[in-house]
């Protein structure tokens, strides 16, 4: 487990953040949903809590899950160790968090175990290293992109089915992606160079995937 978080400092720009509050991402992965009266659901790395609130809307009893206190989670915990009874949520979903757990095998993993059907997933898709090394340059807690058929390996091993996947392009404003996470100077100028190729002006190409999965076991 990581031992700083830095994401209590980070809390207040995340539950502002445009692109986290809505978007075609966050809208297919509600409909993906479906119908959630009288179901339950857990958001895990529930972050700004934007997905939680639009399950909500939906009609699902959401329950957030997130180490960091400053998100104001329901539950503070990590992915890797979900303290919740096997196939306990109607739905489990996790947004644009995966790629900051610290063993992606172990999440998915507990995903699978506490949700008795389904399990959302969408986060940032692997585009090259350029793309890596300036999201770690950004944001330290950065850990790692998968391509979808990486994505296929882990979801097989873990006892899930694939019955949908999406990739999306989003384009974001890189000064704000910046300021979220306070990189400025030199740091900043690297991400800009290493992001040359995804930059257009301000906006910055972010490529997330989605993928709706089913429990096999
Ligand atoms: C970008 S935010 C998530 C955005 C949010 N899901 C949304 O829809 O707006 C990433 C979140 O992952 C959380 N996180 C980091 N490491 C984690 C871990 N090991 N387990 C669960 N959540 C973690 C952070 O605390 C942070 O709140």
């Amino acid at each position: 487990m990581k031992k700083n978080n830095p994401w209590d400092e980070r809390a207040q720009a995340y539950r502002d953040s445009a692109p986290h509050a809505a978007g075609p991402d966050l809208d297919l992965l509600v409909e993906w949903a479906g119908a959630g009266a009288g179901l339950t659901a857990l958001d895990v790395g529930s972050g700004g809590r934007h997905l939680a609130r639009r399950l909500r809307e939906v009609g699902f009893a959401v329950t957030t899950a997130d180490p960091s206190p400053g998100m104001h989670p329901d539950v503070i915990c990590h992915a890797e160790e979900l303290p919740f009874p096997t196939a306990s949520f109607d739905l489990v979903a996790s947004r644009l968090a995966f790629h900051h757990f610290s063993s992606t095998e172990l999440a998915l993993a507990e995903a699978a175990r506490v949700t008795s059907g389904m399990f959302l997933l969408e986060d940032m898709l692997y585009v090259d290293e350029r793309v890596e090394e300036a999201e770690t340059l950004r944001d330290p807690s950065h850990g790692r992109c998968y391509s979808l058929d990486q994505w296929g390996e882990l979801f097989s091993a873990a006892g899930l089915a694939i019955e949908a996947t999406e990739v999306i392009d989003r384009p974001i404003s890189f000064t704000a992606w910046l300021e979220r996470c306070n990189c400025t100077g030199e740091t900043a100028e690297k991400a800009r160079e290493l992001l040359s190729h995804r930059l257009d002006g301000d906006a910055y190409t972010s490529t997330v995937f989605l993928i709706k999965g089913l429990k096999t076991g």
